[in-house]
């Protein structure tokens, strides 16, 4: 359906509640609004109507059996975890008082008040406290929790400005929320809490390390339980999310060797025509950059991004998903990434990176080189 689509900026310091009491009303009467969070933006409705639901899983084109996370006021109330969810486990409550307003997605037994249209089918409801005091005031005034999936359009890379939401959602959706970039810029992790220990479904911003110290038993979901002929425990785990346009090839491994590997990639790719984009460290840019004199067979048909300086996993993450985009706009054929260890958030960065990428990572060891 066609919509008139309304961005309006909110100062996060100091809400203007005349805008945010205009939002509300739109998701009270089934509308889409578009709002920040500190991971990404959302695509909020009304999780409790079935119709608006719908409504998100169209403007999207999101596949109908991806559920969507509601987004909850904290534990209790009408706008609560409580009002989506059957109960709440002894363990969803202490790991919500650690992580509540974060980066944390809970899966709890869903209330019967919850259409399925939300869950995806599931028994199951996925919610989160976002840690953005626009989100929360939206929550708050709307009165329920708010479905909302990220608001770019399915495959797409999550959007973490609002100018991303326009691009993928103008005309489609009826407001966006503009309050500047997000900070986290990946998603949140999201937690299974039905049984004794956590599980983690989707790393993102809370990591393993950070559960274990509520849970010593916290654990990974591993891909190689996935039974093929049953659905996954998180249906997002079987699509292909976080696409650019352009092939994504990653190449990890100790900086030395990956930098070399990333070279011989990229004067490949540019002796067969292409045009290439390269995301690195700040530290390797002279390696890559043309503007710090690498050099290039042919400089004209590089784009060099840089990551975040070494270590610094937090800049890598919230540049993630904005670089993709804006390589695309520049029209390269591959993106070529230089990846980050797998530990803490580097852990929710390299899962982004195998998405965007279908797979396509190099493992480089010191020596250089030799794959493994
Ligand atoms: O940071 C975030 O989580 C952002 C912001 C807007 O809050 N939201 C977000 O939503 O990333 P979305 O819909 O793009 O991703 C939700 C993920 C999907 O992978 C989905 O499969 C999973 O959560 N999920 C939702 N409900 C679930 C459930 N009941 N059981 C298992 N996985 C679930
Ligand atoms: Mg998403």
């Amino acid at each position: 359906m066609k919509r008139t689509t309304r961005t309006i900026a909110v100062d996060p310091h100091s809400i203007d509640m005349e805008i945010i009491r205009e939002a509300a009303a739109v998701i009270k009467a089934g509308g889409l609004v578009a709002f920040p969070t500190e991971t990404v933006y959302g695509l909020g409705a009304s999780a409790m109507d079935e119709r608006a639901v719908r409504s998100i899983f169209e403007a999207k084109g999101r596949p109908q059996d991806n559920p969507v996370i509601a987004h909850v006021d904290g534990l209790s109330g009408p706008c609560g975890a409580e009002r989506a969810a059957r109960e709440i486990p002894q363990l969803a409550v202490r790991l919500a008082e650690e992580f509540w307003p974060g980066p944390l997605t809970l899966v709890l037994p869903k209330a019967p008040e919850v259409p399925l249209a939300t869950t995806g089918g599931l028994d199951t409801v996925a919610v989160r406290m976002p840690d953005h005091p626009v989100a929360l005031a939206l929550i708050k005034e709307s009165g329920v929790p708010l479905a909302g999936p990220s608001a770019n359009l399915s495959g797409k890379p999550s959007p973490t400005t609002a100018q991303h939401v326009e691009r993928d959602l103008g005309g489609r959706i009826d407001m966006i929320l503009d309050s500047g970039p997000t900070g986290i810029g990946v998603e949140s992790t999201v937690v299974d809490v039905t049984g004794e220990a956590p599980v983690v479904l989707r790393p993102g911003g809370i990591t393993l390390e950070d559960l274990r110290r509520v849970h010593p038993g916290a654990r990974a979901f591993a891909a190689r339980h996935l039974d093929p002929d049953s659905p996954p425990p998180s249906p997002g785990m079987k699509y292909t999310h976080y696409s650019p346009e352009a092939d994504v090839v990653v190449v990890e491994g100790p900086r030395r060797a990956a930098v070399a590997r990333m070279r011989s990639v990229v004067e490949e790719l540019l002796a067969s025509g292409k045009r290439v984009g390269v995301m690195a460290l700040a530290e390797d840019a002279p390696a890559f950059d043309p503007a710090m004199g690498a050099r290039w067979e042919r400089p004209e048909a590089v784009v060099f991004k840089e990551s975040g300086r070494n270590g610094d996993l937090v800049t890598v993450s919230s540049r993630l998903y904005r670089l993709l985009r804006e390589l695309d706009d520049r029209g390269v054929d591959v993106i070529v990434v230089q990846g980050v260890d797998r530990i803490g958030l580097g852990v929710a960065i390299m899962n982004r990176l195998d998405k965007a990428s279908g797979g396509n990572v190099i493992r480089v060891r010191d020596s250089g080189g030799q794959g493994r």
